[in-house]
């Protein structure tokens, strides 16, 4: 099994996402993250289903949807009529991980959990069974750029060990000031996919970028499945 890297648009010039887009095509990104910000789950209001909808004409890379927002299931159907490949929402956000797993999947997309730094592993003891993906926050969701918090690798590697005795097949990815310097660790301690918004879109060369993350990933060495 290999990485995936997700570059995340809400570090992009907004004026010319579709540009970012297809930069992100020809840097060979597996996904593009698609940050949904409604104001009030965090404090930041960003793009929606009509963005997601004309962004999907841009490239044929698949959108990794990850909704910051409250009562998630009540706009969910929106952005999956508007072509999202994969969908996390919050633990913090949403009790009835289950109905919105069976919903997403029933619709031939990928169902994630997304959890907050600040909240405990052990509230996705059960919601590990039937999403494919946790989406670890390693910053404070809300903006690009920010610092990863440190103590995040140990608790990528906390919750790996969850999902092995969990006998669950979830993938861990991480989200939050992800770059070259310390995405080897994070394979290393368990996961395999990867959002990346200022290393990837800071330096105006976002295939350069995805090529150095890809790179730096490879060098933790053989990755176990
Ligand atoms: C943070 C978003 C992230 C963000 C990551 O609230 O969920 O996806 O774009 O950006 P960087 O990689 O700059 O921390
Ligand atoms: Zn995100």
């Amino acid at each position: 099994m290999s990485v995936a890297l997700a570059p995340s648009l809400l570090s992009a010039d907004f004026s010319r996402l579709g540009d970012a887009a297809r930069a992100c095509e020809d840097g060979g990104a597996d996904w593009i993250h698609f940050d949904v910000m409604d104001g009030h789950f965090v404090p930041n209001l960003t793009v929606g289903p009509i963005v997601l909808r004309a962004l999907r004409k841009a490239t044929r890379v698949p959108f990794d949807v990850h909704l910051m927002i409250e009562e998630p299931l009540s706009t969910l159907d929106q952005y999956l009529d508007a072509g999202a490949a994969r969908v996390a929402i919050h633990v913090e956000a949403e009790p009835h991980l289950h109905r919105f797993a069976q919903h997403v999947r029933g619709r031939g997309v990928n169902p994630g959990v997304a959890i907050n730094p600040g909240t405990a592993l052990a509230s996705l003891d059960e919601a590990l069974l039937f999403v494919d993906f946790v989406l670890v926050m390693t910053v404070d969701p809300g903006w690009g750029g920010q610092a990863f918090i440190e103590g995040s690798l140990d608790r990528v590697g906390r919750l790996s060990e969850m999902i092995r005795r969990a006998g669950s097949r979830a993938t861990i990815a991480v989200d939050g000031g992800v770059g070259p310097d310390n995405i080897a660790p994070l394979v290393r301690a368990g996961a395999r996919h990867f959002v990346a918004g200022a290393s990837v879109f800071s330096d105006g060369d976002v295939p350069g970028s995805i090529r150095r993350l890809r790179e730096a990933a490879g060098s933790a060495g053989t990755l176990r499945a």
